[in-house]
């Protein structure tokens, strides 16, 4: 059988490319803590790769408090968490790089192979110049154009849109549930990055470390 031909690698940024799950664990953690809410990293793993406003959402939740909020007054809250978040981000530097990331984007570069963030962050593009990633990235989807977040497929569509690529020569790279499903029903393989547990259902799991184009050919039975 013919092996799919890899083109694109299209890469979720927080918790693969540099760990700012953490920051947005941190800020969140300040601001349930603030509203008298339970929040801990169990808690926090069902809002990896959600979007803002639907994290928030969750928290409150959590603490059967949704309803006391009025719309307008969530929206300060998610800004409050966003502003703390920013605070933290500032201090991110190239030497933030997940292990073994800067080597993979290096090797997809010298074959050829196109590089996109698929990032439902809106501070995605200031993390990647924190990182000094920016002229890495072939393309970069903008999160406030994408109308569903993750475990929707727009963001990885877009993507691979991007490229006028087909799903088949396209890989997505994710360490959240909802990215490895976001990336299936964009039709994608999935690398996961994480425990196989949290990683189910992805076509190949690993850590960012390991992560090699030689790995995913042959995992993924693919081809350059
Ligand atoms: C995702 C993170 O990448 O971006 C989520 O995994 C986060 O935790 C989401 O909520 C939105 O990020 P931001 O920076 O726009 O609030
Ligand atoms: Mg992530």
């Amino acid at each position: 059988m013919e092996k799919n031909k890899l083109k694109a690698v299209i890469f979720d940024l927080d918790g693969v490319i540099t760990d700012s799950a953490t920051y947005h664990y941190l800020a969140w953690k300040s601001l349930a803590g603030e509203l008298g809410i339970p929040f801990d990293e169990q808690y926090n793993e069902k809002l990896k790769g959600v979007s803002r406003m639907e994290s928030l959402e969750l928290i409150l939740q959590n603490g059967n408090a949704s309803s006391q909020y009025t719309k307008e007054q969530k929206e300060a809250l998610a800004d409050k968490k966003n502003n703390l978040y920013k605070e933290l981000i500032k201090q991110i530097s190239p030497a933030d790089i997940l292990p073994g990331i800067s080597s993979f984007l290096e090797e997809l570069k010298a074959n050829q192979i196109k590089i996109a963030l698929a990032s439902v962050s809106r501070n995605a593009p200031f993390i990647l110049g924190q990182l000094c990633l920016d002229t890495m990235f072939d393309y970069v989807a903008d999160a406030a154009a994408v109308p569903n977040a993750k475990p929707f497929p727009d963001i990885f569509l877009a993507g691979m849109s991007a490229f006028g690529l087909q799903p088949q020569n396209c890989v997505g790279v994710e360490d959240a549930r909802t990215g490895i499903e976001a990336i299936h029903r964009a039709g994608m393989p999935a690398v996961g990055v994480g425990t196989p547990e949290e990683m189910q259902g992805a076509e190949l799991v690993t850590t960012t470390q390991e992560l090699c184009l030689d790995l995913i050919l042959e995992r993924l039975g693919m081809e350059i």
